[in-house]
């Protein structure tokens, strides 16, 4: 439901950001984490995040995806999402467009869906502070690998508060908490879901729960990993899909 042309404007873009935040993070990539975060607070980490302007930088590709999705009528044609050399990017442009349809289905207004649509493309942005040989190790993960991977929401989401992209807060919730699961099971806090979209005011804000955003987008997140093949299985079925999430 967007064109390829869209998609691999988007992708560019998107790695070109990566690289930038990568830049400003290299110094700190397998830091213990207080060194991190305490990095992170200086105010010359976040005058470089700021003027790497995530926000500027991806609008018109925001925009241009954005029009594209709020035009498709339905969800069909998920499946047939293409594999791509670059994983990383072609996941991240994907997990946009799938969280912004989910978000669409329940009538989120557009202003949301845009932050959403940023959300999803910067949701593992956080993996710039990941050494590349825990995030492309071939096979399984130690315990103490799998804790660094943990920490790319709570990093992401320090990103971008640093690179201070806006008030709502709508596409940080995103980045902060795609790894939440309904049951508690997720990370890096645990928050649990409620199952449902419809929610008491009072259930909305609780700050033990997962914002309806984040909830739209691990799914997405889950879907597009799911559907898509991998180097180690090929793409599972759509009945498989659907029990598995
Ligand atoms: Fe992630």
């Amino acid at each position: 439901m967007v064109s390829d042309s869209v998609k691999a404007a988007t992708r560019a873009k998107l790695s070109s950001t990566f690289d930038m935040f990568a830049d400003v993070s290299a110094a700190f990539v397998g830091e213990d984490p207080a060194t991190i975060d305490k990095a992170l607070d200086y105010g010359e980490f976040q005058r470089a995040a700021e003027a790497i302007d995530p926000v500027e930088r991806l609008r018109g590709e925001v925009e241009a995806m954005l029009d594209e999705t709020l035009t498709a009528d339905t969800l069909d044609g998920l499946n047939a999402i293409m594999i791509h050399d670059d994983y990383a990017f072609q996941h991240s442009v994907d997990v946009a467009i799938v969280s912004t349809m989910i978000a669409k289905q329940i009538g989120m207004p557009p202003d949301r869906l845009a932050q959403i649509t940023l959300g999803g493309l910067l949701h593992d942005v956080g993996k710039v502070f990941v050494p590349l040989s825990v995030l492309n190790k071939p096979g399984k993960l130690t315990d103490e690998e799998f804790e660094i991977i943990k920490t790319h929401p709570a990093r992401g989401y320090q990103m971008l508060r640093a690179a201070s992209i806006g008030d709502d807060l709508i596409a940080h919730h995103v980045v902060y908490q795609h790894h939440e699961r309904q049951d508690g099971d997720g990370y890096p806090r645990g928050l649990t879901g409620q199952n449902r979209i419809r929610r008491s005011r009072a259930e909305s804000v609780d700050p033990r729960r997962i914002h309806v955003v984040g909830e739209i987008s691990g799914i997405a997140d889950t879907y597009e990993a799911l559907v898509a093949d991998r180097p180690y299985r090929i793409a599972f079925g759509l009945e498989k899909v659907r029990e598995i999430l």
